[in-house]
């Protein structure tokens, strides 16, 4: 689909929160941007940062001061769109040039035909549940939820040496995966429960794959990479 008007392509994605790694000594973030930067020709991304590691510090440092769930949500969120805003000067003038707080003024950059880059929007979900709801309202061709896994596995890698990749997953039996997961401030893992919904909701073509930038090329180019969610 071409519907924008630059008649380019617009896909959502989410950048893993581990790409933010401020010990990072492989500039992975700057090799990403430059990546977004030579898509602009083809593709209009709008990019959804995660919090990673830092909000995940942020958030245990308050919870021992005593804050509650949907405080720590919106700490959550001001750090992911801190890692948002970082990125801003690295894209550019292919790049709407401030990080929006809502869905609206989401939509109203997506229409100045840049890339757009947002964080976190509401407590109660995670950064997954903020790009599949722009990957529905802007009608995106694919949704690429870019993690630091490979894809989605039958068991926790880390844990099980055994656990296998998915190449295809239909989404019922990633429903089952995720109810058995917690779903606490930091702790919303590979794709939440909202997430989830809106997927099925508007049957949304998404793929989950580790965050570099020769996957997200290939799935941009519908290669095979990572997981494909089924929804029927
Ligand atoms: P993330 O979406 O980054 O959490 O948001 P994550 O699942 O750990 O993803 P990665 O690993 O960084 O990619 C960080 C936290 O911010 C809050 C949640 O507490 C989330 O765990 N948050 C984020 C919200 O409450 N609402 C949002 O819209 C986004």
């Amino acid at each position: 689909m071409k519907d924008n008007k630059n008649n380019r392509t617009p896909i959502v994605i989410k950048i893993s929160g581990s790409i933010f790694d401020l010990t990072d000594k492989e500039n992975k973030l700057e090799k990403l941007c430059e990546f977004f930067v030579e898509q602009a020709k083809e593709f209009q991304l709008i990019l959804v940062a995660g919090g990673g590691i830092t909000a995940k510090q942020y958030i245990k440092q308050a919870r021992k001061l005593g804050a509650n769930e949907a405080f720590l949500d919106e700490v959550g969120i001001e750090v992911s769109r801190l890692n948002a805003k970082i990125m801003l000067p690295k894209l550019d003038k292919t790049t709407y040039q401030n990080i929006p707080t809502d869905l609206e003024e989401i939509i109203e950059a997506f229409s100045t035909g840049l890339h757009v880059v947002t964080g976190g929007l509401h407590p109660g979900h995670s950064t997954n549940a903020v790009a599949a709801l722009i990957s529905e309202r802007i009608q995106a061709k694919l949704f690429i939820n870019a993690t630091d896994v490979e894809g989605i596995y039958s068991e926790d890698p880390e844990k099980h040496k055994t656990a296998k990749l998915f190449k295809r997953i239909d989404i019922e039996e990633l429903f089952k995966i995720i109810m058995s997961q917690e779903m606490n401030a930091g702790t919303y893992n590979l794709m939440d429960l909202t997430a989830l919904k809106i997927i099925k909701r508007s049957k949304i073509s998404t793929v989950v794959i580790k965050c570099s930038t020769e996957n997200i090329e290939k799935a941009l180019n519908e290669k095979d990479a990572g997981t494909k969610i089924e929804v029927i």
